[in-house]
């Protein structure tokens, strides 16, 4: 399967260690592909491509030719070879996922290769992040080769686990095996007992930051009648404190900033709603249907084109963005990380089903007004239709979602269980304050003209995003 590139390209990507891997017949004597017949989108990137390697890597003095090889065969052993240690990880997987290959090889940790179909790569898979910290080193590790991690010991926890990036992106990777996990992942990983025990320590540190910076809104929600629930809840959340991102946008936001909105909201909508749906199986009766009913529009209504995750990407994309799954997960603050991880942690506890539930409700109830402003400050900075689109549906969708969400759910599991409403009113308050702790740093920056993360360039949106401080 291996066609070839013109040889200079090849010669300066792949790396030495290749006559140490045991190519299988199918990679050997495939005819040549001519540069020309590449997707023009992949035609392009060798370019920067070329540039960043020969600039970070210097030219082919520790790189080799294996004849035969192919575009994206090459770009994935550099990303493990070579450029990982140079940050360009992601950006080479991207790339990777650009052309158009049928097959396609990832070197593992203990030095071999594997193939892998690479339409099953294509929006659906992603590489390991660089670790940002001792804690995120190791869970990487730990996930590449769980029977490296030992049974879990002394972690090295920080002393504020909400704001901890080290933390947040750990926590961030072990949840994720839950849900796409990532190519150069050991596929048993999510179930090892040493990964696992490593997480309830982490979660345990993040769930008490969560209880602390939220209980004192909890607490009068505990104390309504059942059926004056739904309306104290619409009540907490418009009147929740924090500073409103939305109306920032909609009126003062310059185009970049708008963009960094986008990217940072990208670590949880392009999963939108899958969190959520960890807890169909655990309800049951109306509050099942309910959210079997809500789900099903997040999901398009049986139209892929609708699926709200890539009405998501679609937006990312149009906005000149990388719209690949956990892309920027490696450069958001600690606090955006959170967002994704608090319905995690909820979605995947049986015991918490109450808590995503109330999670899901002041999502819902705290998106359609918001969504109208996004939307109006994505046009009045040029971004246009395309971008809007997302945030368009939403105006119209979480006005109804949120009467399903706060009234039937949420409503339903507390008329069957009473004792749920706590953690009802817990999911709900983790959402509104952990959107409010997100919001705060990021209209700070912009006051004052600077970005949390600086989104690239609308022209080369592959280059990397880099934490901007
Ligand atoms: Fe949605
Ligand atoms: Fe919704």
């Amino acid at each position: 399967m291996i066609g070839v590139l013109p040889g200079e390209l090849a010669g300066m990507i792949i790396g030495v260690n290749h006559q140490q891997v045991a190519w299988p017949p199918s990679l050997r004597a495939q005819p040549r592909q001519q540069k020309t017949d590449l997707p023009d989108a992949t035609a392009q990137l060798e370019q920067s491509t070329r540039r960043r390697l020969i600039s970070k890597i210097g030219r082919p003095h520790c790189l080799s030719h294996r004849p035969g090889a192919r575009l994206q065969d090459v770009l994935i052993e550099a990303d493990r070879q070579a450029a990982e240690s140079h940050g360009l990880h992601r950006h080479l997987c991207c790339i990777a996922r650009h052309a158009t290959p049928v097959m396609t090889f990832v070197r593992r940790c203990d030095g071999y290769s594997m193939i892998v179909p690479f339409a099953a790569r294509r929006g659906v898979a992603m590489l390991l992040p660089r670790p940002r910290g001792e804690l995120s080193d190791l869970v990487v590790s730990g996930i590449r080769d769980p029977q490296s991690v030992a049974e879990c010991g002394a972690l090295p926890l920080p002393a504020d686990a909400l704001n901890d990036v080290d933390l947040q992106l750990s926590l961030w990777l072990l949840y994720e095996l839950h849900y796409r996990s990532f190519d150069d992942a050991d596929p048993a990983a999510d179930w090892s007992p040493a990964l696992l025990s490593v997480r309830r320590v982490l979660e345990e540190a993040f769930n008490d930051g969560v209880e602390d910076v939220s209980a004192k809104h909890v607490a009068p929600l505990i104390d309504v009648e059942p059926d004056d629930f739904p309306d104290r809840l619409f009540e907490l959340v418009e009147t929740f404190p924090g500073p409103s991102l939305a109306e920032y946008v909609q009126r003062r936001a310059d185009r970049d900033q708008v963009r960094e909105m986008l990217l940072h909201r990208s670590v949880y909508h392009l999963k939108e709603a899958d969190p959520h749906s960890f807890a169909i199986p655990r309800l049951t009766g109306a509050a099942k249907a309910g959210l079997v009913e809500l789900q099903y529009d997040e999901y398009g209504d049986g139209v892929a084109d609708r699926v709200h995750q890539d009405l998501f990407a679609r937006a990312l994309r149009a906005a000149g963005l990388d719209a690949e799954y956990g892309s920027y997960a490696d450069v958001v603050p600690a606090e955006v990380l959170a967002i994704s991880n608090v319905m995690s942690l909820y979605g995947l506890h049986r015991a918490r089903r109450a808590a995503a539930m109330g999670h899901l409700a002041a999502f819902e109830a705290s998106s359609s007004v918001p969504c109208r402003r996004y939307a109006a400050g994505i046009r009045r900075v040029g971004l246009g239709d395309e971008v809007a689109q997302y945030f368009d549906e939403h105006v119209e969708a979480d006005a109804v979602h949120e009467q399903l969400a706060v009234r039937r759910i949420c409503g339903a599991l507390i008329a069957e269980d009473p004792r749920l409403q706590r953690d009802v009113a817990v999911g709900a308050v983790a959402c509104l304050a952990l959107d409010a702790r997100a919001a705060a740093p990021l209209l700070e920056a912009w006051k004052h003209d600077r970005h949390l993360v600086l989104p690239p360039t609308e022209t080369a949106h592959l280059d990397r995003a880099v934490p901007a401080s």
